[in-house]
């Protein structure tokens, strides 16, 4: 499965929704999850994100090891997402900062 990781935070480009087949993005304030047990591991939702916040759960990098669970969890709440949108406002600014998943909004 694949998994959205801490650099979706503050910046939600939504390029990814577009492209997902079986429409398993879920939405909320300021992140986006997969649903585990939707993803069908086509991988086409990984080149299509600017902020390179999608990787294989095989390939998490380094410190990413909680978004497996939290993409689980959030999967279930949050409604789903099929059609871009715009990228929330400070995009461009949050793209990259460390430690963001302190500003995760539930
Ligand atoms: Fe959707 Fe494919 Fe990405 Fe899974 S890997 S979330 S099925 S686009
Ligand atoms: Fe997030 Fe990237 Fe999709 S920033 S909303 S995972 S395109």
């Amino acid at each position: 499965t694949f998994v959205v990781t801490e650099n979706c935070i503050k910046c939600k480009y939504t390029d990814c929704v577009e492209v997902c087949p079986v429409d398993c993005f879920y939405e909320g304030p300021n992140f986006l999850v997969i649903h585990p047990d939707e993803c069908i591991d086509c991988a086409l939702c990984e080149p299509e994100c600017p902020a390179e916040a999608i990787f294989s759960e095989d390939e998490l990098p380094e410190g990413q090891e909680a978004f497996i669970e939290l993409n689980a969890e959030l999967a279930e709440v949050w409604p789903n997402i099929s059609e871009k949108q715009d990228p929330l406002p400070d995009a461009e600014e949050w793209d990259g900062k460390p430690g963001k998943l302190e500003q995760l909004e539930r």
